[in-house]
């Protein structure tokens, strides 16, 4: 755990807005899951989208982890790093051909999620080996943006449309090595999980697909967002997961690989984006304490009425007061957190918004012509800034250098 002490100093020493992420917590966070479901061939294919820092990517690659991508760019990015095609499965939807194309071209397995893909995909390439991803019709998820179960998502294949799927699939030779579902980011209900991956189960007979290596439940591990917020018992989920798992395997006949794709579990807990109050303005019925950040440093709270912790780390024991936490964008909904109860906030103080590990930087944008906060990484106790912070100037420059105007 990185102390407030750390990250004060560190605010003073490169400045705010800064994202600090504890790549060393990222790694047990990798190491504690593999512990948590005792399967033998469990593979963990970390969600790159929740966090795609290089310096975090290049922890994970050294620590064995796998990858889950979501774009050719991804896919790219992780290639480039150095990661195995073979530790890659690409999972996007929509896709054009061109993109299909070029991830094909570059060997990575494609788990396609729509009828539509699959028969291009047999037409185009027959005998390719797939993964299916399927609408496990499970709905559950920390808020509705972010569900990906039942008919009013557009992921996955619904399962009554099996019959389709396997008249296609033979007709193209497609070998189809891995079932997938994801149900959703931020799962309230442990049982969503079992009844998810039963439901997938039950489509994966040797009859249908005698090929299956692997069997890919997604991702969508919860952490505690709010202070208050009980963690998951994830010892009592991961041995149930383990033990369904087992039984299936038994039913199938043959030993398979089980995959998960946690983004919010690795990464969310382990970043921390620190800002600076610069003004303190009392309207007739709030206090609002404006900072050097925005929300296209962090989305979250506007996009998804998300709750973030934040904590005064300049003056922890003040007096509590309550305060719309704003940033510098101009908007009315450039807020991090509104009429929040917290240790009195002054003006020069720095803050630390939590949980800023996962779909924070990776979600972020210049809007306003601010440029993203510089990233600062902590591996083995030594803290790095891995990426520098980008002058106004020159980001300036570099809108102009791209539309060639420079
Ligand atoms: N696998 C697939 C196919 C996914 O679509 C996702 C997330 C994951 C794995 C990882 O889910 P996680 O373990 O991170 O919950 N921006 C939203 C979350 C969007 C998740 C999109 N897909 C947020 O900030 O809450």
């Amino acid at each position: 755990m990185i102390s407030d002490a750390t990250l004060l100093t560190l605010a003073g020493e490169y400045g705010t807005p800064l994202y600090v992420y504890d790549g060393d917590m990222v790694v047990e966070h990798f190491r504690a899951l593999s512990g948590l479901i005792p399967h033998p061939r469990l593979r963990i294919h970390y969600a790159l989208k929740a966090n795609y820092n290089p310096a975090l990517l290049a922890l994970l690659r050294d620590a064995g982890a796998c990858l889950d991508a979501v774009s050719p760019g991804e896919v790219h990015l992780a290639l480039k790093l150095g990661f195995a095609k073979e530790r890659i499965i690409f999972t996007a939807n929509n896709l054009t051909d061109a993109e299909f194309e070029e991830v094909c071209s570059l060997g990575v397995l494609i788990n396609i999620g729509s009828l539509s893909r699959l028969s291009k995909t047999a037409k185009r390439y027959p005998g390719l080996s797939i993964c299916l991803r399927f609408n496990p019709d499970v709905v559950d998820g920390d808020n509705a943006k972010t569900m990906t179960g039942g008919d009013l998502t557009k992921f996955g294949i619904l399962m009554e449309d099996l019959p389709q799927v396997l008249d296609i699939v033979r007709a193209g030779k497609l070998k189809v090595v891995g079932l997938h579902e994801h149900t959703g980011s931020g799962l309230q209900h442990t049982e969503s999980v079992f009844r998810s991956m039963q439901n997938l189960m039950k489509l994966a007979t040797p009859e249908n697909f005698p090929d299956l290596k692997f069997m890919d439940f997604g991702g969508g591990f919860k952490v505690p967002y709010r202070p208050d917020e009980a963690r998951v018992d994830y010892v009592a989920m991961g041995s149930e997961i383990d033990r369904l798992f087992r039984e299936f395997e038994a039913r199938y006949g043959r030993e398979l690989a089980i995959c998960f794709e946690p983004g919010k579990y690795m990464v969310a807990e382990c970043g921390h984006l620190l800002t600076r109050v610069n003004t303190i303005k009392k309207n007739r019925t709030r206090v609002i304490a404006g900072c050097d950040s925005g929300f296209p440093q962090l989305i979250r709270p506007m996009l998804y009425d998300a709750y973030h912790q934040i904590d005064n780390l300049s003056n922890p024991e003040g007096t509590p007061a309550v305060y719309d936490i704003c940033g510098n964008i101009c908007e009315t909904g450039d807020r991090f957190a509104e009429q929040r109860s917290m240790p009195e906030v002054r003006e020069g103080d720095v803050l630390a918004i939590r949980n800023g590990g996962a779909y924070c930087f990776s979600m972020g944008g210049i809007y306003n012509m601010r440029a993203m906060p510089p990233e600062v990484v902590i591996a083995s106790g030594e803290a790095k800034l891995v990426r520098p912070r980008v002058s106004n100037a020159e980001l300036a420059d570099r809108l102009l250098a791209e539309c060639g105007m420079a």
